[in-house]
């Protein structure tokens, strides 16, 4: 496996595997990796000849006092991963290549109606921070196909509806979210949940699956739901941001008429932020 830390440096690797017409797919991460990602790398190697990864902690992305300090760096551990995961280039930029003119001087790209509900209003400019450095990561690497996990839908969406108006020539690929044994989603967040937390966490996905089987029973008041889901998530020492059902194309709030929907979650256990969703597909209830 190559790696490379500039732009220059990564077109011209991916420029000779173009030119030899192989199809080239792209996973972004923000490094500290685990079987989730994993899982994305795999439905890459299937879907192209070549997959590059790139480890980037985007500073953009994170708020003010949110973790971007904290965020776990561990490239050596990511890059033998990768290596044995069949990668074939990993790109791992400094600050400075992807943001030539400066944090707050940078071109930002928004997807508007996306980025400011659910995760968007609990993390004030967070989506445009995720878009932005998507559209540079698109552009420097011109990958043929990205893969995106589903455990984070709402920055799937966002991805997707990006790609669509920019006209980029990009097929996304979702993979289902990676779960622990006890239901929890991977993620590189959970290390910092302490033994006592960690011990709560699966109740923030059992807590979707009852709001899912009340939805499968034919209960079809979404609010009193989403209320009650909520107070479960407290009773379980969760501080909710959000329990909400929506439509899952494109997160609004579901019509009568709708029966793809999407049950999404955030909440907090002490000081870890943990999100989860889970589709839905209704039937007709007599
Ligand atoms: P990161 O949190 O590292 O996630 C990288 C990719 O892995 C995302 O597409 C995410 O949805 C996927 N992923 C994470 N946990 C998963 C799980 N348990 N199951 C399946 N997929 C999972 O998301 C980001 O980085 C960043 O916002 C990024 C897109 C790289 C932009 O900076």
């Amino acid at each position: 496996m190559q790696t490379v830390q500039t732009i220059p440096h990564l077109r011209s690797t991916v420029d000779q595997w173009r030119a030899r017409r192989e199809r080239v797919a792209f996973v972004p991460t923000l490094g500290n990796l685990h079987e989730g990602h994993l899982q994305l790398v795999k439905c890459a190697a299937h879907a192209a000849d070549r997959v590059v990864v790139s480890v980037f902690v985007n500073p953009l992305q994170f708020g003010p006092h949110e973790d971007f300090a904290a965020y776990p760096r561990t490239l050596k551990q990511d890059s033998l991963k990768l290596a044995e995961s069949g990668v074939h280039l990993l790109f791992a930029p400094g600050v400075e290549e992807l943001y030539p003119f400066g944090i707050g001087d940078t071109v930002r790209v928004e997807v508007p109606a996306l980025s400011d509900i659910l995760c968007g209003a609990a993390r004030p400019g967070h989506f445009v921070g995720v878009a932005t450095v998507v559209a540079k990561l698109f552009n420097a690497v011109r990958p043929h196909v990205a893969v995106f996990g589903e455990k984070d839908y709402q920055q799937l969406l966002v991805v997707r509806r990006l790609v669509a108006d920019l006209c980029l020539p990009i097929e996304i690929l979702a993979v289902p979210t990676v779960r622990e044994a006890d239901g929890l989603a991977l993620s590189s967040r959970n290390h910092y949940l302490s033994p006592e937390e960690r011990a709560r966490a699966p109740a923030l996905y059992q807590t979707l699956q009852w709001l899912a089987g009340q939805l499968g029973a034919g209960t079809r008041d979404f609010a009193v739901l989403e209320t009650q889901a909520a107070g479960m998530l407290r009773e379980s020492g969760f501080r909710p941001d959000y329990v909400a059902v929506r439509r899952a194309t494109d997160l609004a709030v579901p019509q009568t008429a709708d029966t793809k929907l999407l049950i999404l979650a955030a909440a907090s256990l002490g000081s870890t932020r943990l999100i989860d969703n889970l589709a839905v597909t209704l039937k007709d209830v007599a």
